[in-house]
């Protein structure tokens, strides 16, 4: 086999390269170890900032995103006693939208599917070969078992955390935080008792209300690491969601529903550079992770590989390697950016014990609520910088 662009991985990063380059005139094959119905029903992130959105709408992905998405201009910051709304549109001139990474996932398949993008499904045993050469190479072990050799110009390496394109950087910088606590993350089937998202500190540990839709609702709870998310009862995880969320307060209630999904999840900040290596580019998870807390992993995919298309684009049709000589630079701008940011919110929000921690967390959600200033980093964060910032 044959093609320009060899894209390793099917997430988010890996099929939105895939469009952006097919629009370009640039094709590719796309190898994933998953199955495409794994893919379309991982249940992840559920927050697309300001420029997502307009990206994914310039190139034909943001139907849906109008019609089942929901439009927030802000969120809400808590802490016992006291809820604040910071509205973004008005600090910041941005907005976010609640749409589920699974819905993105479903939009990129079937517009691949339109295009009759070749994507290999259940693979194994996928490889590098001579990346730093111009005629680099991918083995793979297709579905049906057959060893298979797919030739191209660059290889994309797009597979998240785990995959094997990030070791075949050598000498690779890494730059890592482990954090002492995990979330536990449920949906359930009910209305969500809020119309945007809180995000809650506690004494008892942080706790986050999000929603998928109007009648389902996405919860999370700071808890230590190693949980079993077993170990909960339903009636427990409610309890625990309504203490820390601030069931009572100013006669605000959260309302529990049957709940359909639990899962922990690790919180780690993780940062390779750089992100190309001869004709390996790296872009989204295989790169660098962010723990959860300011809503970036999936947009930081987005913005990767937005530079990253018009990079190969520009190398692979106008014989111009300008940008992908600079891919990297440039996006660990945003990589750090974001990186600080989501520390930044993880640090301000999860309790560690320490009462000293606790005094000086107050203290700066205090200032970041009530001063337009504190205020206005936080919304031009969320919201997200422009794509090229
Ligand atoms: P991925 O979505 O990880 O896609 C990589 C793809 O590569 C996968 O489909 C994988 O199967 C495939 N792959 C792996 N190895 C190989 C191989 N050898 N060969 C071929 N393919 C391979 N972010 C948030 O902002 N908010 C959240 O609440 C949130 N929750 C998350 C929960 C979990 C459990 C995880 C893992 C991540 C979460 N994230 C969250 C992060 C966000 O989902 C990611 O940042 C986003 O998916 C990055 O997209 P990606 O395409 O770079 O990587
Ligand atoms: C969601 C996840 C996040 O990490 C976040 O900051 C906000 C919302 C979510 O899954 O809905």
């Amino acid at each position: 086999m044959r093609t320009q662009v060899a894209i390793i991985g099917a997430g988010p990063a890996g099929l939105l390269l895939s469009h952006l380059l097919a629009q370009g005139g640039v094709e590719s094959v796309v190898l994933e170890t998953r199955s495409e119905a794994y893919v379309a029903a991982r249940i992840r992130a559920g927050i697309l900032e300001h420029s997502s959105v307009e990206l994914l709408e310039a190139v034909g992905l943001g139907a849906r995103i109008r019609t089942e998405g929901d439009h927030h201009r802000g969120i809400y910051l808590q802490w016992p006693g006291e809820r604040h709304h910071l509205d973004f549109v008005d600090l910041a001139g941005r907005s976010v939208w609640v749409y589920g990474q699974t819905e993105v996932q479903k939009d990129l398949i079937a517009a691949r599917a339109a295009d009759d993008q070749e994507i290999h499904y259940e693979v194994s045993d996928v490889a590098l070969h001579e990346v730093e050469s111009d005629r680099p190479y991918v083995t793979f072990t297709d579905k049906s078992g057959s060893t298979q050799r797919l030739d191209c110009d660059v290889i994309a390496g797009c597979d998240g955390s785990f995959g094997p394109s990030r070791h075949a950087v050598p000498a690779a910088k890494t730059f890592e935080r482990v954090y002492p606590y995990s979330w536990f993350g449920i949906l359930a089937d009910v209305a969500p008792s809020t119309d945007e998202l809180i995000y809650a500190w506690h004494p008892n540990g942080f706790a986050l209300h999000s929603m998928r839709s109007a009648t389902v609702s996405r919860l999370y709870l700071q808890v230590p690491n190693g949980t079993d998310p077993e170990s909960w009862s339903d009636d427990r995880i409610w309890e625990e969601l309504a203490t820390r969320l601030g069931h009572g307060q100013n006669g605000w209630k959260l309302t529990p529903g049957p709940i359909t999904d639990k899962s922990v999840l690790p919180m780690r900040s993780y940062v390779q550079t750089p992100m190309r290596h001869g004709n390996l580019f790296l872009a989204g998870d295989a790169a660098h992770i962010v723990p959860p807390t300011g809503a970036k992993g999936l947009n930081l995919a987005i913005a990767d590989v937005a530079l990253l298309s018009k990079a190969l684009i520009a190398q692979l049709r106008e014989k111009n390697p300008a940008l992908a000589e600079r891919y990297s630079d440039d996006a660990q701008r945003r990589v750090w950016r974001c990186t600080h940011f989501s520390w930044w919110m993880t640090t301000m929000l999860h309790t560690s014990g320490d009462p000293f921690d606790a005094e000086l967390q107050l203290s700066q959600l205090r200032w970041v609520a009530t001063s337009r200033a504190g205020a206005t980093g936080l919304a031009e964060n969320y919201a997200g910088l422009p794509i090229g910032y």
